[in-house]
């Protein structure tokens, strides 16, 4: 886009955010223009307490499902929108509420823990939500024996692995970005690179994980970028953050593994869309009133524990 037109948009954006009343999020996996015309841009959990404490009348959420979801969850009176509502996330769907009924009837000491990449029905059904940033911390404020965590198993088994004397009960579900991202190929990043760190997120499966320096939600990946001594990182998450990893330190160096890591959801979001959201208000999220208080105790639960 050039630089006049590109201007352009940015200024009828921000023209409608003030006559709107509203504010603009976005998740770091969204296009980087997109994350230059927000307000605030951030991981799932610090994007969560943002919408919830944000004193405007309309939230404009440029991310997935979930994330607005959880706003309007939090704060109903408030108006959510998206850019393009055919976002979602694969993961949130790969659970059903038979799966968690039936493991509740078999266990009693047990606190279904989901992770806020979830449908309002599954939240509906849990104990409380998690983010990547703070399930070790929400976790061990839990007695209970048996965590039924969902729907993420590799973010389930990453945070098992802080519980020995817990039982954890995992599901298949996964992302399917992170998940393919594999081992070799970040040994033959390391191969060429051995002086890299290997920076993950937790979504990413076992044997990545296991091989990785640090592991930890967006934020935290590019907090530790920013805070390392060294100049080449190999960065196993959604391409997303190297607007943000470039931003912060023009002069170190970030990898990817091969066939780059794509949210192909979270890329939907453009600013073309952006603007048009904000003109037309359209498809704002609803949530039945019921659904909408039992899934809001889990989350309130989240934050009052992760706070
Ligand atoms: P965080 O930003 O919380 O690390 O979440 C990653 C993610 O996959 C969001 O969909
Ligand atoms: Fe879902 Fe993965 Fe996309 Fe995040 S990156 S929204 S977990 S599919």
């Amino acid at each position: 886009m050039g630089k006049l037109r590109l201007n352009g948009i940015i200024d009828r954006i921000r023209t409608l955010r003030d006559e709107r009343d509203a504010v603009i999020l976005a998740h770091y996996y969204v296009d980087g223009l997109v994350q230059d015309a927000a307000d605030y841009v951030g991981d799932s959990y610090y994007l969560s307490r943002v919408a919830m404490e944000s004193p405007h009348k309309v939230i404009v959420f440029a991310g997935v499902r979930f994330m607005a979801e959880s706003a309007k969850i939090l704060s109903p009176e408030k108006t959510v929108i998206m850019p393009d509502t055919s976002a979602g996330c694969p993961m949130a769907h790969m659970i059903s509420e038979k799966d968690i009924m039936e493991v509740r009837n078999r266990h009693d000491d047990l606190s279904v823990v989901c992770y806020i990449n979830s449908t309002a029905k599954i939240k509906a059904l849990s104990d409380v939500c998690v983010t990547s940033s703070n399930a070790v911390k929400v976790i061990s404020r839990i007695s209970s024996r048996y965590i039924l965590f969902v729907p993420d198993k590799n973010l389930g088994s990453y945070v098992a692995g802080f519980f020995p004397d817990k039982s954890f009960i995992l599901i298949d579900g996964f992302c399917p970005t992170h998940n393919l991202i594999t081992a070799d190929a970040v040994r033959d990043l390391l191969s060429d690179h051995p002086e890299a760190k290997v920076l993950s997120h937790p979504e990413c499966p076992r044997e990545v994980l296991e091989i990785s320096d640090y592991i930890g939600s967006t934020s935290g990946i590019i907090y530790e970028a920013a805070g390392s001594k060294n100049d080449t990182f190999i960065i196993c998450t959604e391409e997303g953050v190297k607007h943000q990893l470039k931003k912060d330190n023009p002069s170190k160096t970030f990898l990817f593994p091969k066939s780059t890591p794509i949210c192909p959801d979270m890329k939907k979001i453009t600013l073309e869309n952006l603007e048009d959201s904000m003109k037309n208000m359209r498809d704002p999220i609803e949530i039945d009133e019921e659904l909408r208080q039992r899934a809001l105790i889990p989350l309130l639960k989240m934050h009052e524990m992760a706070g």
